[in-house]
């Protein structure tokens, strides 16, 4: 079941109040979880307060369970951001996207009629790292009133659901992550050839294991994945059309996964609204359904660690 955009935004008082889940685990915030799948709309929790550690560790202990968290009502400084995002683990600064003139680790998706936003594409943050980020701190400066919504992926829901002959062939699959295909449209020739010297293409395993849960998550996405490794040494072929196109077949079938309304949570945004993602065991997707309405957000990356 996927929660309807005017649940999200309309949330009863009394539902707020529940400090406990469904399954009996407490919490010291209250905790509505959006969908049996993914995502829960965290309250009680004013993110400008000098929070404990315990009440960090307790929303870290939330993120992992639903992998997405919403605040509501969030009206944080930048300075704010970072350092509520850095509880987390260390930032990093994206090196094509503009940051926040005083906080280089604070991207900005600024959308001002003069552009389309481009991240309407399923996908993981900076899979093209060889070290991609563990979360994002994503808060909503300004928004159009209805449009611009995001949309996330339990990609560990769709790894465990895929049949079971899937799996086997998957299993020792790597795929190849680039950044360039897709950011090349907004860099000169000269950064694109700097990119390339610096985050040069990246082999990642197609699924890879949860470092803090133990789950196994799909973890290739269209906007970064261009091609799988070692498809032919896993898959022996007689004629080249049955590598390659059982290849690209075999990769737009893993793409389409993230796809399902079933693995998903869609968030409405109102100003000051902030999403919590774990970047390792979900993909995202910002609908792009507002041009040329305005719209921005700030985006602290924490970063992660080697996907294995
Ligand atoms: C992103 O891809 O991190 C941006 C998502 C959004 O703007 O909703």
């Amino acid at each position: 079941m996927q929660l309807s955009t005017t649940t999200l935004k309309a949330v009863p008082s009394q539902a707020m109040a529940d400090t406990h889940v469904s399954d009996g685990e407490t919490w010291p915030f209250a905790v509505r979880r959006c969908t049996p799948v993914i995502g829960a709309e965290i309250s009680g929790v004013d993110l400008k307060d000098d929070l404990s550690d315990e009440t960090y560790s307790a929303l870290r202990r939330a993120l992992l369970k639903f992998k997405v968290l919403f605040f509501r009502r969030q009206d944080i400084t930048p300075a704010q951001h970072v350092a509520v995002a850095r509880r987390f683990g260390e930032l990093e600064v994206h090196p094509v996207f503009p940051h926040h003139p005083d906080h280089p680790e604070l991207v900005v998706f600024g959308r001002d009629g003069g552009r389309r936003g481009t991240e309407n594409i399923y996908h993981s943050d900076v899979s093209w790292r060889a070290v991609p980020s563990m979360g994002s701190m994503l808060r909503c400066v300004s928004c159009p009133e209805v449009g611009g919504d995001t949309i996330w992926v339990n990609m560990a829901a769709a790894y465990a659901n895929l049949p079971e002959e899937v799996k086997a062939r998957i299993a020792n699959l790597k795929a190849v992550h680039d950044a360039l295909p897709l950011f090349s449209a907004e860099l000169t020739e000269e950064s694109c050839d700097r990119m390339r010297e610096q985050f040069p293409p990246v082999v990642h395993p197609v699924v890879r294991v949860h470092p803090e849960t133990g789950e196994k998550i799909l973890f290739v996405n269209e906007a970064f994945t261009t091609h799988l490794a070692n498809y032919a040494r896993e898959q022996p072929y007689r004629i080249g059309s049955d590598f390659r196109l059982a290849e690209m077949d075999l990769l737009q079938y893993l793409y389409r996964q993230a796809a399902a309304p079933e693995y998903q949570v869609r968030l409405r945004w109102e100003p000051n609204t902030i999403a919590l993602w774990d970047n390792r065991a979900t993909h995202h997707y910002a609908v792009q359904d507002y041009f040329p309405a305005p719209r921005h957000m700030n985006r602290a990356t924490i970063i992660g660690d080697r996907p294995a």
